[in-house]
């Protein structure tokens, strides 16, 4: 079932969101809707509060952009990372400090706003899987831009903070618009919340 996608301006995109306690029905038919949501988006990433669920979960899936995923991470798509999967209460695991690499980032929640953000180029990973199986895993290029943005996610944190003030408020008129509702997408929105 395709979701309704909150936009920017919506509060739950700026909580922080709680640790999923454990498996259930309802989590796993939320899996479900959220590839399928993400897949209706042309989107390779989309995390819970996005669909209005201030919970630790995100989707991702890579695999259209399996080319550039294999030539970034070492010749080859990582395991963990072949197509559509789920990322239960994922956090990146302290690793050295790596190179930062600025890319144009676009995000479900802010239609039509793609933005360069500079974000480190590597990251190392925990989540659990949807059977709730364990995984570390590694991220470059790609891989890594998306992991970083999906977790942002979760901690209310969105693309346009991480760009230059000029930037943002070059942004502001198009942003006061859409947090009054001024927003229109190829996919179903979730309208304001009164
Ligand atoms: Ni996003």
């Amino acid at each position: 079932m395709i979701l309704p996608i909150y936009t920017y301006g919506q509060p739950v995109l700026r909580e922080r969101a709680r640790e999923v306690e454990g498996d259930s029905p309802e989590l796993q038919a939320l899996i479900a809707d959220m590839l399928d949501t993400m897949r209706n988006a042309s989107g390779i990433g989309l995390a819970a509060p996005q669909v209005g669920h201030s919970i630790r979960l995100f989707v991702m899936d890579a695999s259209p952009q399996a080319e550039d995923v294999a030539e970034e991470n070492g010749g080859v798509v990582p395991e963990w990372a072949r197509g559509p999967l789920a990322l239960i209460n994922p956090a990146l695991v302290p690793d050295d400090g790596y190179g930062l690499e600025s890319a144009e980032e676009g995000c479900l929640s802010l239609p039509d706003v793609r933005e360069w953000v500079a974000r480190p180029d590597r990251v190392r990973l925990r989540f659990l899987d949807r059977r709730f199986q364990p995984h570390e895993a590694a991220a470059h290029g790609l891989l890594a831009r998306v992991v970083q943005h999906e977790l942002d996610h979760l901690e209310g944190v969105l693309h346009i903070d991480r760009i230059s003030p000029l930037r943002k408020r070059l942004l502001q008129r198009r942003l006061r618009q859409m947090a009054r509702g001024e927003v229109e997408a190829e996919y179903p929105l979730a309208p304001l919340q009164a």
